[in-house]
């Protein structure tokens, strides 16, 4: 009888510590998963599925094997607490790209007519000059992935990727084109291509992300410096096809975006009012695992964009309201 009590104890205390709750999003903090392992999805992106978002990244946890490339998937209801789903892909080198090869910032986007999940990725060589776009499918959400593909968008060099999808449901593609700038293009019906180029914007950014908010599009994306940080950008347009405003800094020079780069803007709309997310990877690049992520609500509206100093704060998905808090996690 004690025994079995005390067996019924220690479940109970591994229970509550294993799903310690999360209230706040701590920019720059470890963000414990539902494991209690430091979140990976590094230079990732959000989809929502009725009510749960999708949030897919580069798995660059330590121990891996070398010889894949991992992405994985986690899920949650409130953008706070992150439910570890699994690594939805693991790959060997698709193509012959050699020691070194890149899997980098996956995107996932769910096509309503094929029912597919269509994830899009930059894969290079280790020397980033392959340059393409590779994509896998999967019949669910969370996986697994297969790979299908890899190509140049339109025939352009791609790099990093940034996923954009309308608010009338058309999903859109941004990549980085060293020479020329970056493309916004619009995805073929079943999004297994590149249909349209929208807009051919002549300015050197990377971890290009993109935001319809209030009639307005704001673009936004990093300068090309590896993995340094350095002071994030954004222009607006009325349309995705331009013309597209002069290019502004996000946040005070000098702080290189809080020590951060773009990966997407996450717009959440409620029953009061909309938020949106800037995504960012703080990026450390001799130990990738323990690279941390700044995500904060944007100062947005009018033609401006602006990101606050980064503090603890908490958001209400079903209202969209959010607000800065105690770090309330410790
Ligand atoms: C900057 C990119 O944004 C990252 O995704 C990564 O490719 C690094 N460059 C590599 O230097």
């Amino acid at each position: 009888m004690i025994r079995s009590t005390i067996i019924c104890f220690l479940i109970f205390i591994a229970a509550i510590t294993t799903n310690a709750q999360n209230k706040i999003i701590n920019p720059g903090a470890i963000w414990p998963d539902d494991r209690g392992n430091h979140v990976q999805a590094h230079g990732g992106g959000i989809i929502k599925i009725k009510d749960t978002y999708y949030w897919y990244g580069e798995e660059r946890a330590q121990g891996l094997d070398p010889k894949f490339r991992y992405v994985s998937c986690y899920s949650s209801k409130d953008l706070t607490n992150w439910k570890f789903k699994g690594d939805v892909v693991k790959m060997s080198d698709p193509e012959n790209l050699g020691d070194g090869w890149i899997l980098e910032r996956p995107k996932v986007y769910y096509n309503k007519s094929t029912r597919k999940y269509v994830m899009y990725f930059h894969l290079d060589t280790r020397n980033y000059q392959y340059a393409r776009v590779g994509i896998a499918v999967s019949d669910k959400p969370d996986g697994n992935y297969t790979f299908v593909k890899s190509f140049r968008p339109l025939d352009h060099q791609s790099r990093d990727i940034g996923q954009f999808i309308d608010d009338d449901g058309t999903a859109y593609l941004i990549f980085e084109d060293r020479a020329l700038g970056f493309h916004i293009v619009k995805l073929a019906d079943d999004y297994m291509s590149v249909a349209k180029e929208m807009s051919l914007v002549h300015m050197p950014l990377e971890g290009g992300a993109v935001v319809h908010y209030n009639g307005l599009y704001y673009a936004i994306g990093s300068s090309l410096t590896g993995w340094d940080p350095n002071p994030n950008k954004y222009a607006t347009a009325t349309s995705l096809e331009g013309p597209w405003s002069e290019f502004k800094d996000i946040a005070p020079p000098e702080t290189k975006t809080y020590h951060s780069q773009s990966t997407m803007m996450l717009k959440v709309v409620g029953t009061k009012t909309t938020t949106v997310i800037f995504m960012a990877d703080q990026w450390k690049p001799n130990a990738q695992w323990d690279s941390r992520y700044l995500w904060m609500p944007l100062e947005i509206g009018d033609g401006k964009l602006w990101l606050n100093e980064p503090k603890p704060w908490s958001i209400d998905v079903k209202t969209g309201e959010h607000k800065f808090v105690a770090d309330t996690n410790k």
